[in-house]
């Protein structure tokens, strides 16, 4: 179960510069490719005639060519010719609402007459040079809701990342975990403490000594419908901490788009924000590969948590303060899920109304 009302992140432009792009979005079989404006679009990954996924097909004029007997779709879903054959009585496929922005392909996997761009989450850092953003894609096999459960609680730094960000004195410092409306937010403050190694990288890379004592913060921002914001830093100690001047800090943004697959699957679109050295495209790329190998070692555990979870389906799991996070961030899930059922029956009743009138 997941809020199908909201704007997941897809893909990236490059994903389907070539050649179609099939994925499945919240159980939704789906094809990526550009019309002949150059619009992303996203239709169901069957083609009407025998049913063969589109995305194994071309494009050609703008038009999606099925890679099996050449029937061209339009990019209403709408079948637009086909060799030697009349279509115009050919059932349509489904056409998901699709938008480029950020640098991101986003879709509604939901009912399109709701889908409203004013509810894309906001990027600030987006599209502004003094920020520069580097980032990755990993399929992992678990429910999105382990991952968010993963970021909200970092204290999972000092054994999953022992070598890179893990570190004791997050174990030793409590976090705080407030809600905003639909906004989950977990933070933790350390002062005084050594940088683990990532951090003594980071404070290299922005001209500053990695051998002095640092503060130290994580703030998870969560927000509808699978996405986490994490700001992330280090100050030279003493200089103010989070609120410490950048020429004493460094610090950066972790983006999270968690993207489900299916119930047990996910696309998990990770990435890191910074607003030092945005022009420095080596640095992007060693903190890709840096972020990269950090990421991947939550994928190992996250996969063999969820094969114990469908193992022991029934067994309970603790909520202990360190999953404050998690557990807020699933209740505002759940009011969404609520509040969508509310929201798609009479709609659906009034449709199968006006079908049965007409
Ligand atoms: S299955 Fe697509 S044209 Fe035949
Ligand atoms: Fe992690």
């Amino acid at each position: 179960m997941f809020p199908r009302h909201a704007w997941y992140v897809a893909c990236t432009p490059d994903e389907f510069a070539d050649k179609p792009l099939g994925r499945t979005v919240c159980g939704e079989q789906m094809v990526f490719y550009r019309d002949g404006a150059g619009r992303a679009v996203a239709l169901e990954d069957y083609c009407p005639h025998r049913g063969a996924p589109l995305s194994l097909g071309r494009v050609c004029e703008g038009k999606l060519v099925c890679g099996y007997h050449g029937l061209a779709m339009g990019c209403d879903g709408k079948t637009v010719s086909m060799p030697s054959q009349r279509v115009d009585r050919f059932p349509h496929i489904r056409s998901f609402p699709c938008v480029e922005r950020y640098g991101f392909i986003w879709v509604w996997p939901g009912d399109a007459s709701l889908a409203d761009l004013a509810k894309i989450e906001v990027l600030p850092w987006a599209d502004n040079p003094e920020w520069a953003y580097g980032g990755g894609l990993y399929h992992i096999a678990c429910n999105y809701r382990l991952m968010v459960d993963n970021l909200m609680d970092l204290t999972h730094e000092t054994y999953v990342h022992a070598s890179s960000i893990g570190q004791k004195e997050i174990d030793d410092t409590p976090c705080d975990t407030r809600v905003e409306g639909d906004e989950v937010i977990t933070s933790r403050f350390m002062t005084g403490i050594k940088a683990p190694p990532f951090w003594r990288m980071a404070l290299r890379m922005n001209d500053l000594p990695d051998d002095q004592l640092v503060d130290r913060w994580q703030i998870c921002h969560f927000t509808l419908p699978s996405h986490v914001m994490i700001e992330v830093g280090v100050a030279l100690a003493g200089k103010g901490g989070y609120d410490a001047q950048p020429e004493f800090k460094a610090s950066t943004l972790v983006v999270d788009f968690i993207t489900p697959e299916t119930d047990t699957s996910i696309h998990y679109f990770w990435g890191m924000a910074r607003n030092f050295k945005p022009r420095d495209a080596s640095l992007t790329t060693q903190i890709r590969n840096g972020q990269g190998q950090i990421f991947a070692e939550d994928k190992d555990m996250l996969e063999r948590q969820q094969a114990n979870l469908l193992r022991w389906p029934d067994r309970r799991l603790l909520k202990l303060n360190i999953d404050a996070g998690g557990v807020h961030a699933r209740r505002v899930i759940d009011r969404q899920i609520a509040a969508e059922k509310a929201v798609i029956a009479p709609l659906a009743n009034a449709r199968t109304a006006t079908e049965s009138v007409a």
